[in-house]
């Protein structure tokens, strides 16, 4: 009898850990990664014959109970939800990039390869670099870290560049409000990432590969080293990968703590052992990126999704979603929402079945007021636009974007004026220095808010703010400074009520 409890950080900060050591007393334990139902964890899974059967959510003190009421029988009880891939939550997406996450024991090759691992770097080694790079380019897979920009054209620059050697850097600095995929990505099915960055390496040529993890999550970094030591073990990395005539090395570096150092050049600074600070582009990361050389630098997700590019072909993947946002997203549901967590779909859902479908609305159980997607620097958009499908170019067109994948939800209590204050107040605390409109934009951006809030010369100060917004957006070096103004415009386009201003007054 096995049963099946998550060693993902999210579950382990609500007791994971005691109770998988109880229920080890009784029976075998696996720690898995987490399904994705962050509202249910710690969610224990027991194999019947029948398949895994989820209790949930299962606290320290639930488990004597659980234990004595037959929970190794598969028997029934106030927290069972049946089978696990019945609950319709989980049931209802198109789970690709975490097929195997929560199903499978993270650091077990051979679980790894029991559950499809290794199809793709199979293939991908069989055909040549520019097969893999036609493969991954058909497929129309865009960068999941924010900007979407195609993965194959990336790609196919590292290829053709000149230079020796060539990096392959994954951006794991996931430091975006509301956004914790890459994070359990890397905890429930490290070996996924693994495998995606070596296709990319055999793909542009590279020998080298860094995973720059955020120091906040010495979980994820700790469950990487371990999945690397055993990829190494078993010939999947190192000298002669899979046998062929290909050598890649791989390191985990542990991020410096800012946001910005995920920004591609400042993440490469950093990765180089400087300080986290952004370079101008051109030159290109793809051209000069690490100690100068051609560089692919993609997002976990991103370089997550390749493996089952390769396997299940490009045309698989290209066939989910909608006009230029091809295959699934992982959506992270966040805030003050009932049922969040993990929802990886295809492209093209609707904002309001994300946040009213699968989150089933605020866990305070008010009205939804605001959500703001893609990060800090995202927009917020009312319930009015509810509408929106979840669309690269749907989004650019409403203002706003999709970013790395996270919502987040408030209610009706929001202060809007505030949580645009606050936009100016990270990007003034977290700006790298380098370049004005950010260093002292965001700084006067405070300043000008709080006056328009105070009703002081509100006319002019809105006006103001507006130019503001428009310097940054224009004049920054990079998508820090450029980015702000996206939620404080946003604020001040659906909430002017809170900003103390009247329709006719907005900017
Ligand atoms: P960007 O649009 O400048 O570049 C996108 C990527 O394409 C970069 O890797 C760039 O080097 C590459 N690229 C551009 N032209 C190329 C070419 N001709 N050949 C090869 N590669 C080329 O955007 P940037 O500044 O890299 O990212 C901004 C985004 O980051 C924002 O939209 C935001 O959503 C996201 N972001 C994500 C965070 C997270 O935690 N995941 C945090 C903060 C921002
Ligand atoms: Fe640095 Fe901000 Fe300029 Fe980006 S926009 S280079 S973070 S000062």
């Amino acid at each position: 009898m096995t049963v099946y409890v998550p060693r993902d950080s999210a579950a382990r900060s609500v007791g994971a850990d005691q109770v998988a050591e109880r229920i080890a007393r009784e029976t075998r334990v696996v720690r898995n990664g987490s399904r994705g139902m962050l509202w249910l964890e710690p969610l224990v899974e027991v194999e019947t014959p029948a398949g895994r059967v989820a209790y949930g959510p299962v606290t320290p003190d639930d488990v004597e109970d659980l234990l004595a009421s037959g929970l190794l029988d598969g028997a029934p009880h106030r927290l069972c939800l049946g089978p696990t891939e019945e609950i319709a939550w989980l049931r209802d997406q198109t789970r690709v990039t975490f097929a195997r996450v929560g199903v499978i024991d993270p650091v077990s090759p051979p679980d790894y390869t029991a559950h499809g691992g290794l199809a793709g770097l199979r293939r991908a080694l069989s055909l040549t670099p520019e097969q893999v790079v036609a493969e991954v380019t058909d497929s129309g897979l865009r960068g999941r870290g924010g900007a979407g920009f195609p993965a194959g054209i990336k790609w196919k620059t590292v290829l053709g560049a000149a230079s020796e050697p060539k990096f392959v850097c994954c951006n794991a600095d996931e430091g975006d409000s509301g956004t914790f995929a890459d994070r359990m990505l890397m905890e429930g099915d490290p070996f996924t990432l693994i495998e995606g960055m070596t296709i990319a390496a055999w793909a542009v040529g590279a020998s080298e590969g860094y995973i720059y993890v955020r120091s906040e999550y010495p979980d994820a970094v700790a469950t990487l080293r371990a999945a690397i030591d055993a990829a190494y073990a078993r010939g999947w990395l190192g000298k002669r990968v899979l046998d062929h005539d290909f050598a890649f090395d791989l390191f985990v570096r542990v991020g410096g703590g800012a946001y910005i150092c995920g920004e591609e050049t400042s993440m490469l600074e950093s990765l180089e052992g400087k300080r986290g600070m952004v370079r101008a582009k051109p030159p290109i990361p793809a051209l000069e990126g690490l100690f100068g050389k051609p560089t692919v630098v993609n997002n976990v997700l991103t370089l997550g999704s390749v493996p089952m590019i390769l396997a299940d072909g490009a045309e698989a993947f290209a066939e989910l979603g909608v006009g230029h946002s091809r295959g699934t997203q992982v959506f992270q549901l966040g805030g003050n929402i009932a049922r969040g967590g993990i929802v990886e779909t295809a492209f093209g859902i609707t904002l309001g079945e994300l946040v009213e479908g699968y989150g089933g609305g605020t866990r305070s159980g008010r009205p939804v007021r605001a959500v703001q997607v893609g990060g800090p620097l995202g927009a917020y958009l009312p319930t009015s636009r509810f509408d929106l499908p979840m669309d690269y170019e749907e989004f650019a067109a409403a203002g706003a974007m999709v970013g790395h994948g996270g919502v987040v939800v408030f209610d009706d209590t929001v202060d809007m004026a505030g949580q645009a204050r606050f936009a100016m107040e990270f990007c003034a605390a977290e700006s790298c220095g380098k370049c004005t409109p950010c260093r002292i934009g965001a700084v006067r951006g405070v300043e000008v808010i709080d006056r328009i809030v105070a009703g002081e010369n509100r006319g002019a100060n809105l006006k103001l703010l507006n130019d503001l917004c428009h310097l940054m957006t224009e004049g920054s070096l990079c998508a820090m400074g450029g980015l702000t103004p996206m939620p404080v415009r946003s604020a001040l386009t659906h909430f002017p009520g809170d900003f103390g201003a009247t329709t006719e007054e907005r900017p």
